[in-house]
């Protein structure tokens, strides 16, 4: 066996490295030279971005029509590996517009920074003494980041708390920053690291953690939108997607789904703009736990008149500045392409994305179900695994949907009946 302790496996180039690992795990040159594939990256720049690095990960970028937010049109970029995922979001988009499209807001770009500090003796009386030297606390962050105040950002306020943990109470403080249009990772551990030899004499503790926290409650995006009933299919359309919201609501089994189809669409653009997924994935799930119940990160209700209108919230710490955002080609010309100005409209668009992807998953589970749908997508998938060709991929799904058997085995015999006429 070989092993997989390799010194100074980082010094080497790209080559080498793949080399290595092609020899390690036995891979064909045709498997190497899909891995060592780097596309629109400069191979340069890929090996910069992180470490170890061998090649790239594609992904499907496709593009979502039909937003109109706020009164403005906009072509959305959606990377994602997953069939129906955009169709899905353009169709609701264009449902959406017969009622004025999807209002859209956010809070101000404030993220929050944490510092523990452990083994103070009065904390109570610490967490006040923190709260009294605020202003000296924001001015030692503040003049970390110069450029970040220049541009209208910077730590604006603090709050400090205390709470109880298995190893004894813990003086938590919480630095507000406002990142303009920065995720804000770099910016807030910068102060919170110059903030916490403040914070420690003035607490008389020892301080440990000095992190951005991902439950960016203070940086929300909201959307809301009006699906007209005639545009969706009628009253039972409306009251199906009432039922299926309040199953949401009530049971985090199915709430985890239906939050997992709102973050098709928010993870999308996400990715496509080069953001960290990730750390919108913690703030989302997060958000939607806050309170001791994990719930929807969407509301659906009934109008007046009938129609059924759908509201979104979430923490969406995202940014246009620093990070993959600013080196990333393919990200850089997909913020031109979407032509957003700031990360607040950015965070807009995508909250708007996410509810009409939810919006689009519950009317179909409502209705025909989500396979009926899916299925000449998934029949293509399985043609391909099959091992049809470009010019055989259309009658294999074409057979394959005929007979609503949607199976690899299946698509293996159509293939042998195919090529034995031929
Ligand atoms: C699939 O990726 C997403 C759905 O399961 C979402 C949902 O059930 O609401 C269709």
């Amino acid at each position: 066996m070989p092993t997989s302790e390799i010194s100074g496996f980082y010094k080497k180039s790209m080559e080498e490295r793949l080399a290595l690992v092609k020899r390690f795990a036995g891979l064909s040159a045709e498997e190497s030279k899909a891995i060592g594939t780097t596309g629109a990256l400069d191979p340069a720049l890929v090996d910069r971005m992180i470490e170890n690095v061998v090649g790239a990960m594609p992904l499907p970028l496709g593009i979502a029509v039909n937003f109109l937010i706020n009164g403005r049109d906009y072509l959305v970029p959606m990377a994602i590996e997953e069939p129906s995922v955009v169709a899905a979001a353009s169709n609701s988009a264009k449902m959406a517009r017969a009622a004025g499209g999807f209002e859209a807001h956010t809070t101000e770009p404030v993220m929050i920074g944490q510092i523990q500090v452990v083994d103070v003796p009065d904390p109570q009386a610490a967490r006040m003494r923190v709260l009294e030297i605020k202003e000296r606390i924001l001015e030692v962050c503040n003049e970390k980041d110069p450029v970040l105040v220049k541009f209208g950002g910077g730590a604006r306020d603090l709050e400090a708390r205390v709470i109880e943990t298995h190893r004894g109470p813990m003086v938590i403080v919480h630095l507000l920053v406002d990142c303009r249009d920065a995720m804000g990772a770099n910016a807030v551990n910068t102060m919170v690291e110059a903030a916490a030899p403040v914070v420690e004499e003035v607490t008389g503790g020892r301080v440990y953690l000095r992190i951005i926290s991902n439950l960016a409650v203070k940086r929300l995006a909201r959307a809301k939108a009006t699906f007209p009933k005639d545009a969706i299919g009628g009253d039972e359309v409306v009251e199906g997607i009432l039922e299926a919201y309040a199953f949401a609501a009530a049971d985090p089994y199915r709430c985890a789904t239906h939050n997992k189809g709102i973050m098709n669409g928010v993870d999308a653009v996400v990715i496509a703009t080069g953001n960290d997924w990730r750390a919108v994935e913690a703030g989302a799930h997060s958000y939607a736990a806050m309170g001791g119940h994990y719930g929807p990160l969407t509301t659906w209700e009934k109008n007046r008149d009938g129609d059924l209108v759908g509201t979104i919230e979430l923490p969406l710490a995202v940014g246009l500045v620093g990070g993959a955002t600013a080196t990333h080609p393919t990200a850089k010309a997909n913020v031109k392409l979407l032509g957003v100005k700031t990360a607040q409209e950015l965070a807009q668009i995508i909250a708007a994305v996410g509810l009409a992807q939810n919006f689009a998953a519950l009317r179909a589970l409502a209705t025909e179900g989500i396979q009926r749908g899916h299925m000449s997508l998934h029949a293509r998938n399985i043609a391909v695994m099959a091992g049809a060709t470009v010019d055989e991929v259309d009658e294999v799904v074409r057979r394959l949907v005929s007979e609503r058997v949607i199976r690899v085995d299946r698509a293996q015999d159509i293939l042998k009946e195919i090529r034995a006429k031929k």
